[in-house]
């Protein structure tokens, strides 16, 4: 069955002359038919630069959303479109300008998981890769960041020049990570190294041998010497680190560590979108260059 709806899959996409992006949390069997896996971001940069006319975006609504910002002429479909984010959800355009109203001329830096709406309203995104580099890149030394208060306290210690103005959004998934059970996993696995994700608690990312992006781990866990590894994010990510590195072993750090939206996505749901040709995901056209120019000017920030 699942041989037969893949094969399905792949035919339609090539009739359509669409590309299938999925993110690193996906279920296992989306990310293996997919043409493109990565990071929210790299997946939207990915999907701008291709030929095709279609993206069928396997993730949640923000991805979607900046997939249809960077490529307006595309239609970006989003197989679930129940598929959300909480921590997106945190911060509304209301709220936001309410705290840039109590703090004029502070500039607002933007984590990617957010709404189009509030990027808009944003002077510059980030990811949990370049969330450093984004703040170092900014020449004023207070800033409000926005939504994610774990990402943003991970990173405030590296720069303690900047003051930090922070919304208390987080990940209700990596929030569920509790020290007792890395510390439990820490006592199986003596031999292990704990990688975990910046959206992390703070008491957690302090157990840490390595704190990063979902990317950042794939590059760790391959060209460190160490052959066994205590995962801290979402589950779906042991997928392609499983497939890149079969003789190590990877443990997931938390049974918690599953995201309902992320995991919504199915092989059905990808082959229905791509039939019916919705649910379509687009963004009002002056919201959209707002936006764009918020992720824009993130792209410029140098990577090295
Ligand atoms: P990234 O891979 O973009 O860091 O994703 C983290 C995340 O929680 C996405 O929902
Ligand atoms: Fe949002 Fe967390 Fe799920 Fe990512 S893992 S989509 S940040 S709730």
């Amino acid at each position: 069955m699942s041989g037969a709806i893949k094969s399905q899959i792949r035919e339609l996409l090539k009739k359509q002359n669409a590309v299938l992006l999925a993110h690193n949390y996906m279920r296992d069997d989306v990310q293996e038919i997919a043409d493109i896996t990565g990071d929210s971001l790299a997946l939207s940069i990915e999907a701008a630069k291709t030929d095709a006319d279609i993206i069928v975006f396997c993730g949640v609504h923000f991805m979607a959303e900046s997939a249809a910002i960077l490529s307006p002429a595309k239609r970006v479909l989003l197989p679930r479109a129940d598929a959300g984010c909480p921590m997106a959800d945190m911060v509304t355009v209301e709220e936001l300008e309410v705290l840039k109203r109590q703090y004029p001329g502070v500039p607002v830096v933007t984590y990617v998981n957010s709404s189009a709406e509030v990027k808009a309203h944003s002077d510059i995104c980030c990811t949990s890769a370049n969330a450093l580099k984004v703040v170092r890149s900014l020449a004023e030394n207070e800033l409000i960041f926005v939504p994610d208060r774990n990402l943003g306290r991970w990173i405030a210690k590296f720069v303690p020049e900047k003051k930090f103005i922070f919304w208390e959004g987080f990940c209700p998934t990596h929030e569920r990570m509790t020290v007792s059970a890395v510390l439990q996993k820490k006592v199986e696995h003596p031999d292990a190294l704990f990688i975990c994700h910046p959206e992390s608690a703070p008491e957690v990312s302090a157990l840490a041998d390595h704190v990063c992006s979902t990317t950042g781990m794939y590059d760790y866990c391959r060209t460190s010497k160490a052959t066994k590894f205590i995962i801290g994010t979402e589950a779906g990510i042991l997928y392609k680190l499983r497939l890149e590195n079969p003789s190590k072993e990877f443990i997931l750090a938390s049974p918690a560590l599953f995201c309902p939206n992320m995991k919504l996505t199915s092989l059905e749901d990808v082959f229905i979108s791509l039939q019916t040709m919705t649910p379509i995901v687009t963004v009002p056209e002056d919201i959209r260059i707002k936006a764009k120019g918020a992720l824009d000017r993130m792209l410029a920030v140098p990577r090295d």
